[in-house]
């Protein structure tokens, strides 16, 4: 044995205790190596396991003992520990002698004659090996010591992923300075559409006792290179401004400090008024000026390195300078003169419009108002002040073009605003990969002055030659798992990844992510990057077309189906739908002259049906249904096609996914399946939505005869019902035909009727059940079924079945609404066949495409006469609300 293997022996002889004390106390608790709590092993960190012989030698030497330093050699230990922790051996290429830490002066120091690379910008690192003493060295090297926090996390990846070590001569550079994620966390501790349970920073008006999970996060955040974090909520409470909450507030900011994570805070630009006792806000008033001039050395006394101020103003009801008849430019230099001593940046969000237009004008357009309003400012902002641009003219759409105010803004730093939590794309519960979509933006072309200007190089401040720039995620972590789901972890991972590197491709990424996180066998990583890089089209398909947006309830939850929520309403989301066609004409000939925002040869392009891509159609004209597309298919057939293509994807990701089974952790396997069988379910509430609402409307044909035909469904309202009472649902395409049985004296709450949109733009918090009283009621009237008997505490639906004899799946179609968890049974001639809880939390309390969900029991024998029968019983506030049941040959697997 030579004496680098025997040193790597000794060491990892200690190791190799840790690492079965780990396995045992694991075992212990239940088997599974998947932790509670919340910690990084939910996502990408080096998992306990077996990678084989370690190709780097163990000893690590750290030049430096700054912070940043010390975290980067306790990552790179930790990191090798689990890795190859039970490993005696080192490999037969491998690199032997000490692993170098350090910053380019400290190795320059200490090893005079290694060859490294001495121009690293303060966050670049390189990686090289070196000769010493006839030995192997590894050096990682920091332009900073934040860099070679960043270069250690670097060699982990390499490392998890199997990556070839031996040719290694790396270095890297972050293509932009802001590397942001948006936490919409609220004091009481809710989180705006987050996901995944409340917030790890805030609980009860306060920052929590409990800041481990921060300080977790912020090693999530700093391995994929994000070097800011804003921590609450952009439509923000002043009081987190006062002197109590800012003391807090630092203790966050120190949990956050060792992995060089900075931290951020909203800001309402009327603190002064509201929490600093002044009678003003107008930003240009002198005591405004003192008060935010104040307030902010305030904060650096407490949180030296802050790192600067997010606002959302104007919009959505916030308060902001138009009230005083100032600009934004005018709030954002307020602040950014009060941060500019202490280095600090204000990220001005360009979300800024009017949410009462009027939907009767056709000139009137929600698209257009970032670029009306922040182009006219372009040169008028303070150097540190970064314009914050929503990556499409809407807000977050599974699909919008991208923003014509990237090119609109030629002497402004810009950063692109993205959401990692699922808003409008599926809320976690929906695979969605949203790396393709971010791709797509960061290489779109402006053409700006008629050269290339993709929008990565606007970002990285070179096209226009900007000082700052970068990219900013909405992130939504929370206590439950981070984001809740398993897989939705790749895209804070591919945030962090691309807001670095925006050259890698979605499907790098997703390999190193599956990788890392899941397993490196190759059967693994091909089926999982698989799914992950079909999965955003797939969403797309079924949930809206043709670049008409997300056709959600966009004044609500933005979860399930609702197509006419985003029209008649001032908040502009309109797609204008009628008999005749569809789309919103935003032509400059004859339409809202959107498309003449973006440099000439794009507007040219979106001008023009002819050249525009299926995929914006509708974003950009108004077209008959009977329109053909550049794919040769009727816009009303690819809507139909699309919807039924979509659903189909949805259920082949859980075939894809059961393939997996055996090879990966099986808690992480049945976590996701149970939301890919969801999903499926969900996809064709989505399908049947969109659907049966554009063949009532267009009056036209599916030419392949699916849509309106529902082959084995039987409807509950048909059903011989006992207690059950026959309902309609709002909006109508969220049940099939309209209409569904619920077990209660009344409809549940609002079940009938639309809401008012103006009204109910709501900010959720997380889901919560208030238990009442049993809605069953004693003696029920039932419209269309005979009288449930005294007392009874259930309702049934009975059918006969009627068609050929055989084995079939039956999927039962309900409602699991909040406020209770009712119960669902399924028999065949009086033979219990299968019975479930509905106890998803799913938006909402009324019945509608939100909450429907199918339940699907496979392989039942019938035969002609059979008796069908689903009883539910209703809890609290939750009626066991029921749509249809649907028999279908059973599924080959
Ligand atoms: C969306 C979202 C809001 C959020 C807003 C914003 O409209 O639904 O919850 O406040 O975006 O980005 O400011």
């Amino acid at each position: 044995m030579d004496t680098g293997k025997r040193a790597a022996t000794m060491i990892m002889s200690t190791r190799k205790i840790y690492f079965y004390a780990y396995f045992l106390i694991a075992a212990l608790l239940g088997g599974s190596l998947t932790v509670a709590g919340q910690t990084t092993d939910q996502a990408w960190f080096p998992k306990l396991g077996y990678h084989g012989d370690s190709p780097v030698h163990f000893t690590i030497r750290v030049l430096g003992k700054s912070a940043l330093e010390e975290s980067a050699a306790k990552e790179l230990d930790s990191g090798l520990n689990s890795l190859y922790g039970d490993s005696s051996f080192l490999t037969k290429n491998a690199i032997t002698g000490t692993t170098v830490l350090g910053t380019v002066h400290e190795v320059q120091e200490s090893y005079p004659i290694a060859s490294i690379p001495a121009d690293l910008g303060p966050e670049d690192f390189s990686i090289t090996t070196n000769r010493q003493d006839g030995r192997l060295m590894l050096i990682i090297v920091g332009g900073s010591d934040r860099g070679l926090l960043y270069g250690v996390f670097a060699l982990l990846r390499f490392l998890a992923t199997d990556a070839d070590l031996t040719q290694l001569n790396f270095r890297s550079h972050p293509a932009m300075p802001i590397r942001w994620v948006d936490e919409w966390d609220n004091p009481d501790g809710s989180i705006e559409r987050g996901y995944a349970g409340r917030s790890i920073f805030f609980d009860g008006g306060s920052v929590r006792d409990d800041l481990a999970p921060v300080a977790e996060y912020a090693r999530l955040l700093a391995s994929v290179g994000i070097n800011g974090c804003n921590i609450n909520n952009v439509n923000a409470a002043p009081q987190l401004l006062d002197s109590t909450h800012l003391k807090q507030i630092a203790r966050i900011a120190d949990a956050m400090r060792p992995r060089g994570v900075h931290l951020a805070l909203s800001v309402d630009v009327a603190s002064p008024q509201k929490i600093g006792g002044l009678s003003t806000y107008d930003p240009l008033d002198p005591a405004v000026i003192a008060w935010w001039t104040a307030k902010t050395k305030e904060i650096y006394e407490l949180i030296p390195d802050f790192a600067g101020f997010t606002v959302k103003a104007d919009s959505e009801g916030q308060p902001g300078p138009a009230s005083y008849g100032r600009t934004p430019a005018d709030a954002a230099n307020l602040l950014a003169d009060a941060l500019r001593p202490h280095g600090g940046v204000v990220l001005y969000r360009a979300f800024v419009y009017d949410h009462h237009l009027d939907w009767r004008d056709p000139k009137a357009d929600r698209a257009r108002a970032a670029y009306d309003i922040f182009h006219p400012l372009d040169g008028k902002f303070a150097p540190n002040v970064i314009v914050q641009i929503k990556e499409g003219p809407i807000d977050f759409q599974a699909q919008e073009p991208v923003s014509p105010l990237f090119a609109g803004l030629r002497q402004t730093s810009q950063a692109m605003e993205v959401q990692v939590t699922q808003e409008y794309t599926g809320q976690q519960r929906h695979l969605v990969y949203l790396a393709p979509m971010w791709k797509q933006v960061l290489d779109f072309d402006l053409r700006a002055d008629g050269r290339t200007t993709p929008v990565k190089e606007i970002l990285a401040g070179k096209a226009f030659k900007q000082p700052l720039g970068g990219m900013v995620a909405v992130a939504g972590v929370g206590r439950d798992a981070w984001l809740g789901s398993p897989l939705a972890m790749a895209n804070l991972y591919a945030f962090g990844r691309l807001a670095w590197d925006p050259n890698l491709t979605p499907e790098q990424i997703a390999a190193e992510w599956t990788r890392q996180t899941i397993s490196n066998d190759p059967k693994v990583v091909s089926t999982v990057d698989k799914m992950l890089m079909e999965s955003w089209p797939a969403y797309v398909s079924y949930t809206g077309p043709l670049g008409a947006q997300t056709l959600t309830d966009i004044t609500g939850s933005h979860y399930g189906p609702n197509i006419e929520a985003s029209e008649r309403n001032g908040w502009g989301q309109w797609h204008r739908d009628d008999p005749q066609g569809i789309g919103m004409d935003r032509t400059v000939a004859t339409g809202t002259g959107y498309a003449g925002q973006y440099p000439p040869e794009v507007a040219k392009f979106y001008e023009s049906l002819s050249t525009t891509p299926d995929n914006l159609l509708l974003f950009f004209h108004h077209v008959p249904y009977t329109y053909r597309l550049h794919s040769g298919k009727t816009v009303i057939q690819h809507i139909y096609d699309s919807h039924y293509d979509g659903a189909a994807q949805a259920a082949q990701f859980v075939r894809d996914w059961a393939t997996l089974e055996g090879r990966i952790d099986q808690y992480l396997y049945t976590k996701v399946r149970d939301r890919l069988v969801y999903q499926a379910g969900h996809a064709i509430v989505w399908r049947d939505a969109i659907v049966q609402y554009f063949l009532k409307q267009s009056g036209i044909a599916d030419e392949q005869g699916r849509a309106g035909h529902y082959p084995g469904r039987l409807e509950a309202e048909d059903a011989r019902l006992i207690g059950y009472k026959v309902i309609d649902v709002t909006p109508w395409e969220d049940a099939s035909g309209g209409k569904a049985v619920s077990c209660s004296h009344s409809n549940p709450a609002g079940s009938q009727g639309a809401s008012s949109p103006e009204t109910e733009k709501i900010v959720p918090g997380p889901a919560s059940y208030q238990g009442t009283t049993s809605v069953v009621p004693k003696t029920p009237q039932n419209e269309s079924g005979a009288l449930a008997p005294e007392g009874q505490e259930n309702c049934t639906a009975d059918w006969t079945y009627s068609g050929p004899a055989g084995r079939f799946d039956i999927a039962v179609q309900y409602f699991d609404l909040q406020g209770g968890v009712a119960r669902f049974s399924l028999e065949v001639n009086s033979q219990p066949t299968a019975s479930w809880a509905d106890d998803a939390i799913l938006p909402s309390r009324r019945p509608h495409g939100d909450n429907s969900t199918r339940r699907t029991v496979r392989a039942v024998e019938l035969k002609p006469g059979d008796a069908l029968r689903v009883t539910g019983t209703p809890d609290s506030a939750d009626p066991a609300a029921l749509d249809y049941i649907e028999i279908a040959p059973a599924a080959r697997n």
